[in-house]
């Protein structure tokens, strides 16, 4: 007899990012995030590295400064069907990719389709991972957590919170890790949402504010603090403009800091996030996003 499997998602496993400048990118990922430059896909993008797999992120010059794909692991071609089938029956069009987008990805196999905001949803598996010629950065940096956990999160500004997220959490199968309502200014308050599919706190966020940009920041998780640090250090001696200042954040307790990436969005770069476990977890409201710093820079 076949397999059960959940028709969900496992894990953010790469993301498409479309840049102005690639020099720039080239050079912000590898010298300041501790990525690593490892050539280019069969499309031309250029891939980034920060573990075993071939690609986590797939720079593209096409100009957006923005993201332009996210591709969602699930564990193999049940679990990628299941999705199929259920995406289907919720009325969400699916397509299956052809053999160049396989190529590009690196993946055994993947459908996509669009979430209600238009971003094109990738969800793929068996990429192809890379043990024999091992993940280094030319930074003294520790490495990044990933494994069963993906690359790190996203949080993307929506214009239609009820809309994305019957897509996130029906269609894809993400659960609520938790909310967070904050003030951003007097009488101004936004509500956010923070889910999980796995024991990272959230890989995504959604933020129901309507911006140019679909992507707020991505969020790298480092193994040691001193990463983080070390990093902070680094990019003020070279004057990146920090989007918020070190701190600790309420509900996943990581300590990070934001910096402005050449596209403008933000990157999180932080340490000591605690995880979720289904089996214990309940679901909370937060009405600050931190315990302390995160102080935006003026
Ligand atoms: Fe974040």
């Amino acid at each position: 007899m076949a397999q059960q499997v959940e028709a969900k998602v496992g894990s953010l496993g790469y993301l498409g990012i479309g840049v102005k400048d690639m020099a720039a990118w080239r050079d912000f990922a590898a010298n300041v995030l501790g990525l690593m430059v490892a050539g280019e896909g069969s499309d031309g993008a250029t891939l980034l590295r920060m573990d075993e797999m071939s690609r986590r992120f797939m720079v593209h010059p096409s100009g957006e400064d923005d993201v332009i794909f996210a591709g969602f692991e699930v564990s193999g071609k049940a679990q990628m069907e299941a999705l199929e089938a259920k995406l289907n029956k919720g009325g969400v069009e699916t397509t299956r990719a052809t053999d160049d987008e396989k190529k590009a990805r690196a993946v055994v196999d993947m459908i996509h389709c669009k979430d209600p905001a238009g971003l094109r949803i990738e969800i793929f598996y068996g990429p192809k991972v890379m043990f024999d010629q091992p993940f280094h950065s030319t930074r003294p940096i520790s490495g990044f957590q990933t494994g069963e956990h993906g690359l790190g999160h996203i949080v993307l500004t929506v214009p239609d919170m009820k809309a994305a997220r019957h897509f996130y959490e029906d269609q894809l199968g993400f659960l609520i890790s938790d909310y967070i309502s904050m003030e951003l200014a007097p009488k101004f308050s936004i509500d956010l949402v923070f889910l999980h599919c796995n024991p990272r706190h959230h890989t995504l966020a959604l933020a129901p504010i309507a911006l140019p940009k679909r992507l707020f920041h991505f969020m790298l998780q480092l193994n040691n603090l001193d990463d983080v640090g070390s990093t902070h250090d680094l990019v003020k001696s070279r004057g990146i403009k920090l989007g918020m200042d070190l701190g600790k954040h309420t509900n996943d307790h990581m300590v990070s800091f934001y910096m402005q990436s050449p596209s403008g969005f933000e990157v999180e770069y932080g340490w000591g996030a605690r995880q979720i476990d289904d089996a214990t977890w309940h679901v909370t409201q937060h009405t600050s996003g931190s315990i302390w710093g995160h102080k935006r820079a003026g």
